[in-house]
C-alpha cells in the first residue's frame, strides 16, 4: 500500500476515535451483541474473518475463536486491537476492494501534465478524472486468494462496507489538495457520478466475493446518513430501508452503499437469518442508520 494510502487510513482512525462517544452507548451494545453472536457460534474448526477490525471498538475480541485474523489497512489497527484487548491476532492489512492504489494513481494522473509536469487547473484535472474512473473495476483479489487458500467458516464485517466510498472521496480530495466536487450539491456533478460509480463496482465485487466464500456472515455497515437535526422516525421492519425511516423535512440522506442491495447481492433475503436496523447519533446533525445482516451458507454447499 503506498503511503498516502496508509497515512489516510491512519487519519481516518484517528478521527474515528477522536469523536465524542457521548451518544453512541447504544450502538456500541448492540454492534458488539450482534458481532459476539456470529463469534460466539462460529465453527472453530475453520477459521475466522473479520474484515475492518480497525481499532476493535466494535469487536468484542474475547469472544472470537483462537486464530481468528483482522483485516483492515489500517497499519496501526492491530496496535489499538492490541492496547484495547490484550491480544495480537493474525492480521492482514491490505486494501480490501483492491482497487484504492489505481485510484490515487489515476487521480494523480488527472491532476497532474505528464508531459510537463504541471498541475492542471482544478476543474480540468475533475473533469479528466470523471473521464478515467469509468475504466477502473476495482477486483478484490487479495480477499479472493484469502478466502480460497483458508476457506474461513465465518466473515464478519466490521462497520466497514459503508467506508469504502468514504475513502475513495478523501483519497481524490488529498491526491487534488482540496475537494474537487461541485459545492452546490443541487447541481450535477459529473465527478461525483463517477466516483459513485467506482464506488458501486467496488463494493459489488466485495460483495460478490463474499457471496462466493459459502462462509456464515455478519455484516454491520452503514445503510444511510442523515444530515440535520429533524425528527427521524425507524418503523417495524420494511426490506427496503426506505420505508423503515421516516426523515422529517429537514433531514437530507446520502447512501453510502450507492443503492445496492446487500442481500440480493448476497444470494437473496431468504439466506437472512438474523437483521436488525437501529439508528446512531454519531455526531451532532449526523446520524446513521446501522445495518445488521446475518447469512448462513448456502444450503447446496459451502
Ligand atoms: C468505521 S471503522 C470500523 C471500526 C472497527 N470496526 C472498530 O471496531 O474499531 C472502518 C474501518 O475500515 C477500515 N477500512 C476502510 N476502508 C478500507 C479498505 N478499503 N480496506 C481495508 N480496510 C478499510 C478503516 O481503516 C477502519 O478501521
Amino acid at each position: 500500500m503506498t503511503k498516502p494510502l496508509s497515512r489516510l487510513l491512519r487519519q481516518e482512525q484517528f478521527a474515528f476515535l477522536a469523536r465524542d462517544r457521548a451518544g453512541w452507548d447504544e450502538h456500541l451494545g448492540r454492534v458488539r451483541a450482534f458481532l459476539g453472536e456470529g463469534l460466539q457460534g462460529a465453527d472453530s474448526t475453520r477459521p475466522v474473518l473479520i474484515l475492518g477490525a480497525g481499532s476493535g471498538l466494535e469487536v468484542p475480541w474475547e469472544l472470537a475463536p483462537p486464530g481468528t485474523t483482522g483485516w483492515d489497512a489500517d497499519p496501526w489497527s492491530r496496535g489499538w486491537t492490541a492496547l484495547r484487548h490484550h491480544r495480537w491476532p493474525p492480521w492482514v492489512f491490505a486494501d480490501l476492494t483492491g482497487g484504492l492504489e489505481d485510484l490515487e494513481a489515476t487521480a494523480r494522473r488527472a491532476r497532474v501534465e505528464p508531459w510537463s509536469g504541471h498541475r492542471r487547473d482544478h476543474r480540468t484535472a475533475a473533469r479528466r478524472l470523471a473521464g478515467l474512473l469509468p475504466s477502473l473495476h476495482p477486483e478484490p483479489e487479495r480477499l479472493r486468494s484469502w478466502i480460497a487458500t483458508r476457506r474461513p467458516g465465518t466473515i464478519l464485517a466490521a462497520n466497514v462496507m459503508g467506508q469504502i466510498g468514504v475513502v475513495a472521496e478523501r483519497l481524490v480530495e488529498a491526491s487534488f489538495g482540496v475537494p474537487p466536487w461541485n459545492p452546490d450539491p443541487e447541481q450535477a456533478d459529473p465527478l461525483v457520478d463517477a466516483l459513485e460509480g467506482w464506488t458501486r463496482r467496488a463494493l459489488g465485487a466485495l460483495l460478490g466475493a463474499l457471496a462466493e466464500s459459502g462462509a456464515e456472515l455478519w455484516l454491520v455497515h452503514d445503510r444511510a446518513v442523515f444530515f440535520g437535526g429533524g425528527a427521524l422516525e425507524l418503523g417495524p421492519w420494511a426490506e427496503s430501508w426506505t420505508r423503515q425511516i421516516h426523515p422529517g423535512e429537514t433531514v437530507g440522506a446520502s447512501d453510502p452503499l450507492v443503492g445496492l442491495d446487500v442481500p440480493a447481492l448476497l444470494g437473496g433475503g431468504d439466506r437472512c437469518f438474523r437483521r436488525e436496523r437501529w439508528v446512531w447519533p454519531v455526531a451532532p446533525e449526523q446520524r446513521h442508520l446501522v445495518e445488521a445482516l446475518a447469512l448462513g451458507r448456502p444450503r447446496h454447499g459451502g
